[in-house]
């Protein structure tokens, strides 16, 4: 198949499954989604030319069994106004036949250049796995390089789970970040250098072998990225096979980072403790970008692999990405902020001051919706708890819980009740300190809770029914005042 049939196909899924997918209550509002089928990894993220590039993991035949994993690719100006193009990777050549799988995006000498994994396996299931360059002449269309692939499988001590290529420029060199598989079955990140994205050599790995008392992080690391904030070095991937331990590592597969430094010349890193990148339900495969303005940002996945369980899915779509958030560094903890530019979202604000709550839950009036910006500030001294439940419907029995226990210092997201899931609660230990920020973001079906100007964050998929819109604010056992603002988007 060549390029043009490949789109051809594609577009054979998007018509026939289009209007099924639009008319779904569920689509969001603001978060970019896959036009139909199945979407998980951001990829390619990257400001080339004064416009935001990102591309994502798509197969638009999903959830027909046939799996072609291409490339979507979306431009925006803003990070908030995305137009659609055309796919730009096509799973059709003999290095890339089973999907095009995850990569990134660099600006070579003002060519946007793409790397990414050629995933293959033969009929007995055999990976083999090839790391492949593609670049394009007018943003639009992108061609593969004649000399592809230019890493071929693993390097030895290591299986053939190996990928999600991360480039970035140092000096003189380009380096790789990828994700792999020791062959005794732990996870790791390998670090390659090269002069000019061809001839790759491998120099290390950042961290892995050398984890010592983080040994417990798992048997495969998926989509690593290496980057830097005020002079440290921040390694955030995803470690699969990390077991629950209390409050921590509860979701399927996890995303944290380690910040320290890195050794250019070992390839190694020292890094200080492992932390959970995100506290809610589905937060995976971040993909960072350096952006003109200087500004480290991120985008995530709010999804994980395996978990396919939502009411989308006979719709014929599933999942979709985070908002996009600026990364910055306090001490040896990332803060995320939503970016600046998601205020251009805003319409029509309401806004409410000194509002007392005592041992009392309350509307406030135009305080509602399924698609919106909240931002609250609870003061508090004596209260056992308080907090928000959002997108509720007293007659169906639906809400979605966000609280404060300053008996137990934590919060809690409690999704039991959101109108499709069964159970589920997240919490996460903040020191009580009289004072709690908390700015939502809401759209028809996800919720992302940003804590203390993003001290933490809670991203999770939600499915309340149509209606269920009230937000109620409460506090048990004591008082609280309470300021709030809020924005249709
Ligand atoms: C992570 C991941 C990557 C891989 C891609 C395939 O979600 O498994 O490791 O490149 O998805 O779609």
């Amino acid at each position: 198949m060549d390029n043009k049939e490949f789109l051809k196909l594609v577009k054979k899924y998007e018509d026939k499954y289009e209007k099924v997918v639009e008319n779904d209550y569920y689509r969001q509002n603001y978060h970019l989604m896959c036009p139909v089928g199945f979407m998980n990894d951001p990829n390619g993220f990257i400001d080339f030319q004064g416009e935001y590039h990102l591309f994502y993991q798509y197969n638009p035949a999903y959830p027909e069994p046939n799996k072609i994993v291409c490339w979507g690719h979306v431009k925006s100006k803003d990070l908030v106004n995305w137009d659609r193009l055309p796919p730009a990777l096509a799973p059709i050549d003999w290095y890339d036949s089973q999907g095009c799988y995850s990569g990134s995006a660099v600006n070579v000498n003002d060519e946007l250049v793409l790397v990414y994994t050629g995933n293959v396996k033969d009929i007995a299931g055999n990976r083999e796995t090839y790391q492949c360059l593609a670049k394009t002449l007018d943003g639009v269309s992108f061609e593969k390089d004649k000399k592809n692939p230019v890493i071929s499988n693993q390097p030895e001590g290591y299986t053939r789970h190996f990928r999600d290529p991360k480039i970035w420029q140092h000096n003189d060199f380009w380096y790789a970040i990828i994700g792999a598989q020791t062959e005794e079955k732990r996870g790791a990140a390998v670090i390659y250098s090269s002069k000019d994205l061809y001839s790759w050599n491998k120099i290390g790995e950042a961290a892995g072998a050398n984890l010592g008392k983080l040994s417990f992080l798992g048997y495969m690391w998926e989509c690593p990225n290496l980057f830097s904030i005020k002079n440290k070095d921040i390694l955030l991937f995803c470690p699969q096979g990390v077991k629950a331990e209390g409050d921590f590592y509860n979701n399927i597969y996890q995303c944290g980072y380690l910040t320290g430094k890195l050794d250019y010349n070992t390839g190694k890193m020292s890094y200080s403790d492992f932390t959970e990148f995100d506290r809610g339900f589905e937060f995976y495969a971040p993909q960072v970008t350096k952006d003109s303005k200087g500004r480290t940002l991120v985008i995530g996945w709010m999804g994980l692999p395996d978990e396919e369980n939502s009411p989308t899915i006979e719709k014929h779509w599933l999942h979709c990405l985070t908002i996009i958030r600026e990364l910055q560094l306090k001490g040896n903890k990332i803060i995320q902020k939503p970016v600046e530019e998601m205020r251009l979202l805003r319409k029509d604000e309401m806004g409410y001051d000194g509002i007392i709550l005592n041992n009392e839950e309350i509307q406030l009036k135009n305080i509602e919706g399924d698609s919106y910006e909240l931002l609250c500030e609870f003061f508090y001294e004596n209260v056992q708890s308080f907090g928000l439940k959002l997108r509720c419907n007293k007659d169906k029995k639906e809400e979605t819980l966000f609280y404060y226990d300053s008996e137990e210092e934590k919060l809690v997201l409690d999704r039991s009740k959101d109108g499709f899931h069964k159970d589920g609660v997240r919490k996460c230990k903040v020191k009580a300190s009289g004072k709690l920020k908390l700015n939502v973001f809401m759209d028809k079906s996800s919720v992302e809770i940003f804590v203390n100007d993003g001290q933490e964050v809670f991203t999770s998929r939600i499915y309340p029914s149509k209606g269920s819109n009230d937000v109620i604010f409460f506090a048990q056992n004591g008082e609280v005042s309470l300021n709030v603002r809020h924005w249709t988007i």
